[in-house]
């Protein structure tokens, strides 16, 4: 069978992939990098890094651009920041976070309830206000960072590559601005995971240090492991929580489970949905040598995507993709990926989203709205703008 050509930029991903995943396992660009729509090659390729490696772009990208032992060192070293001690830690203040956020958007609310958009109103804000509380940064760098959003958002919908540099180097900015002053205070720098971050050391030898086993963290590697915690990953909770608010105000009976039910039973619903519409779309990787993937020949240097979305819907493994069932397709969701790259950020993202849903029902039903949402577009997914109505419950 030929393969599908399609460009997947610019195309709403979920109806961009269901019927060419039908057709075959893998698509293919007209630039000629691999799509992979199907799970089974999901897997097999994200599993695999030593022969599809994730050194895919010109800027340092730590931990997602490394490869082998210098990936597996930086991931030791980090993984521990979104530890169950960490997460425990940190509940408490993501709660208010969520608490203050619903109370401003319901302050002098009627019973007729006010519309909002999930995406921006909600997630983003919320996403913007956990992260900087989470890594200790300070609350006045919420309006730049919700225009960095934007921003990043734009440059990486345009395409243009001197656009998104541009938008890397102001965020890297914005990090610089919080290490700075860390950095010159020394031991008195407040304990938070930003100056845990200084003090890391990884289990890499310092080229400077002959017979060294170990190293601190590079100014650059610091800085692009927070832009990797903040810049990138803003977007997908803010996104997430359209999708699934745009989902609750539509099946009162999820609401009741997300609301009523066990942490992890609402976790599972928060997986569950963007599973169904996954906005986090893709990952690139390159083949380190030639391969064979579902009975293509891949070539050394070729390009492969793996595309969540489509790959979160195969119907090999969730028979009915558009179906709400958390329990039974948990095994086959591959919403924060899997293999050596697995979503480190998957216990901090889940307790962000949950909470700020249990926050929001407590107080608040969410209905539907007249307003038509808008869908998002390649290179992201889900709703771009998320109209739904907050009413408040009666108490
Ligand atoms: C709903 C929100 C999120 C989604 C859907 C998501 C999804 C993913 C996926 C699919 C990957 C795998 C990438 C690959 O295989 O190349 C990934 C990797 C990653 N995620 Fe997340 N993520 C989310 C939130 C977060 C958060 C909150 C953080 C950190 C604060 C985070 C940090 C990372 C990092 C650092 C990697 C790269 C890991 C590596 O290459 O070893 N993510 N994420």
């Amino acid at each position: 069978m030929s393969v599908p050509i399609f460009d997947p930029t610019g195309l709403e991903p979920r109806s961009a992939t269901d019927e060419l995943r039908a057709e075959s396992p893998l698509a293919r660009t007209p630039d000629g990098t691999w799509v992979v729509l199907r799970h089974a090659e999901a897997v097999r390729v994200a599993e695999d890094a030593e022969n599809f490696s994730s050194a895919v772009s010109r800027f340092l990208q730590v931990p997602n651009g490394r490869d082998g032992a210098e990936h597996a060192a930086m991931r030791t070293a980090t993984d521990p920041f979104f530890g169950p001690t960490e997460m425990a830690r940190l509940a408490p203040r993501l709660r208010r976070v969520a608490a203050v956020l619903v109370d401003e958007l319901l302050d002098g609310v009627g019973p007729e309830g006010t519309e909002v958009d999930a995406v921006a109103a909600l997630g983003a804000v919320f996403a913007v206000r956990a992260q900087t509380s989470w890594l200790g940064w300070p609350a006045a760098l919420e309006t730049e960072l919700l225009d960095w959003m934007v921003a990043n958002h734009e440059a990486s919908r345009s395409g243009d590559l001197a656009r998104t540099a541009a938008v890397a180097e102001r965020f890297d900015a914005i990090i610089r601005s919080v290490l700075a002053p860390r950095r010159s205070a020394g031991a008195e720098a407040p304990e938070d995971p930003t100056t845990a971050l200084l003090r890391l050391e990884v289990e890499l030898p310092d080229p400077a240090v002959p017979g060294s086993a170990r190293r601190p963290l590079r100014e650059e590697e610091i800085v692009s492991i927070l832009r990797n915690w903040t810049g990138g990953d803003l977007g997908s909770i803010a996104l997430c929580a359209g999708v699934l608010l745009m989902g609750l105000s539509r099946a009162p009976e999820l609401v009741e489970r997300v609301r009523d039910g066990s942490e992890a039973e609402a976790g599972a619903i928060v997986d569950e949905l963007p599973r169904i519409d996954d906005p986090f779309v893709a990952n690139r990787r390159v083949a380190t040598c030639p391969v064979t993937l579902a009975g293509r020949r891949i070539a050394a240097g070729e390009r492969v995507m793996l595309h969540w979305t489509s790959i979160n819907r195969d119907e090999l493994v969730v028979p009915a993709p558009d179906a709400v069932d958390p329990e039974a397709n948990a095994t086959a969701n591959l919403v924060y990926g899997t293999g050596p790259h697995v979503c480190p950020g998957r216990p901090l993202a889940t307790l962000e989203l949950v909470t700020l849903l249990r926050e929001l029902l407590a107080v608040a039903e969410v209905r539907p709205s007249d307003t038509p949402g808008e869908r998002e577009v390649a290179a992201v997914g889900g709703w771009a703008h998320a109209p739904v109505v907050l009413v408040p419950r009666r108490r």
